[in-house]
């Protein structure tokens, strides 16, 4: 195991690269289940999550090469229907191969994803849009069991208690594109990551419409073919850069191959707290020059303020005199990050469903412990701002979704170095 130590309070500067988004690379790589064909991907980013989804594709009968961020998914032969538990179980976003195999082989057989410290993350929805298209769905030992010899086209709603789902709306979408017949998803997931995915099966021959947007139409066609597609940048990587640097108090990081297209959410907490964040050609600027306001913010699926920068947001609210409340409607339990952040000499409370952060001048460096993949990023976020060294145990969370994060942050100037537990 290996833990990150860092000297906080030094002045950073000079400019950060975004990889491609984690979260459109996975049920990409899922998509590629749905043709025979080669598949090129690119601008994927090296993560434990992209290899652990490489490595599942292998298991399930696909040849992955991944060189210099680009992917090339090949078939070597029939394709298994089996995606096992112990791959699976280790990163959820794994279940989005449900759709992909039932669409194309007429059955599949998938672990159920655990739960994770953000919350229960059920796939009810998932199931739900699956039987919708006519799928026959048992759960034996922990295993969804999906059969249908043809997928059949139908109107759906995927809206549950916290809104859309993302990966719901991935999994239904991607089993429509060979379904019979046209495919309506209300309520479907906005997210970019969603948009992306439907690009990426377009490239690939499918008719999709909507997308990006609450509707979503697919008309199921008879087979889909390989292609060569470049991915998105990763725009919750970037708006943790964005945070880092209001945090840091440094004017002069510039972030690159990012959009501010999709963090208009996050652009409007920091411009009303006194932030400002301009882009100009695919560079994004940060500037706070005077003394800022706490802003209270609630998290909402796309376009809302995105659940994935809820605790990076928290630790700069810590540092700003005032009290927040912090609301996280998409997953109410995330909020593991207060009890570390306490740890520093943050001032956050809970109460019911909502987080009240008390801001102070400074956070103190102290050992802590990363528990997912955003928590950890705070914490690092924090550890950059505090006086004195922090150090992170369990770094392995961070490694699942930042690419070369320690790295990247070095040539920043920070005083960051990964040491063996
Ligand atoms: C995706 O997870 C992301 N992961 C998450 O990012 C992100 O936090 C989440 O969307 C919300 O934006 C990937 O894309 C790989 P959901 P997903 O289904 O699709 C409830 C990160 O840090 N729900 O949109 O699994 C669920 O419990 C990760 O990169 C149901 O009730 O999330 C949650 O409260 C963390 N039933 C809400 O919906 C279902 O069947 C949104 O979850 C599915 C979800």
């Amino acid at each position: 195991m290996e833990k990150l130590v860092i000297e906080g309070g030094r002045r950073l500067k000079g400019e950060v690269e975004v990889s491609g988004s984690k979260n459109s690379a996975l049920p990409i790589m899922a998509a590629a289940l749905l043709t025979d064909e080669p598949c090129v991907i690119e601008n994927v980013p090296k993560l434990r999550d992209t290899l652990t989804m490489a490595k599942l594709l292998r298991t399930l009968g696909k040849a992955v090469d991944f060189e210099n961020n680009t992917l090339k998914i090949v078939s070597r032969g029939p394709v298994s229907h089996v995606a096992e538990y112990k791959l699976v179980s280790t990163m959820r976003g794994s279940f989005c191969v449900l759709g992909p195999l039932l669409a194309k082989l007429g059955i599949a057989k998938v672990s159920l994803p655990g739960g994770c410290v953000i919350g229960v993350r059920p796939v009810d929805l998932h199931l739900k849009g699956i039987a919708g298209l006519g799928a026959r769905i048992t759960i034996d030992a922990g295993y969804i069991i999906a059969k249908s010899k043809r997928l059949k086209g139908n109107h759906l709603y995927l809206g549950g208690v916290f809104g859309s789902s993302v990966l719901a709306t991935a999994n239904v979408m991607m089993a429509a594109t060979l379904a019979q017949g046209v495919t309506t998803i209300d309520s479907a997931a906005c997210e970019p990551e969603v948009e992306d995915l439907a690009n990426f099966l377009i490239s690939m021959g499918a008719k999709i419409k909507g997308h990006g947007g609450p509707q979503i139409t697919i008309t199921g066609v008879k087979k889909l073919h390989g292609t060569t597609y470049r991915i998105i940048s990763d725009r919750i990587e970037a708006g943790t850069y964005v945070l880092l640097a209001a945090a840091t108090k440094n004017n002069n990081i510039v972030i690159k191959n990012a959009s501010l297209t999709h963090l208009m959410a996050l652009v409007d907490a920091l411009q009303q707290s006194g932030i400002r964040v301009t882009q100009d050609q695919g560079k994004i600027y940060v500037k706070s020059n005077q003394t800022l306001k706490p802003v209270s913010i609630t998290t909402h699926p796309y376009p809302g303020f995105p659940t994935d920068l809820q605790a990076q947001f928290m630790v700069l609210m810590a540092l700003v005199p005032g009290v927040t409340v912090i609301n996280d409607k998409v997953y109410p339990d995330r909020f593991i990050h207060i009890a570390e952040l306490n740890r520093m000499g943050a001032n956050i409370r809970r109460e019911g469903t909502n987080a009240i952060v008390q801001g102070a001048k400074h956070l103190f460096g102290a050992p802590v412990m990363a528990s997912d993949l955003r928590a950890s990023a705070a914490l690092v976020i924090a550890g950059l701002a505090a006086k004195g060294t922090t150090e992170i145990h369990r770094m392995y969370h961070l490694d699942r979704g930042y690419e070369d994060l320690d790295s990247k942050l070095q040539a920043l100037g920070a005083r960051i170095r990964r040491e063996k537990e």
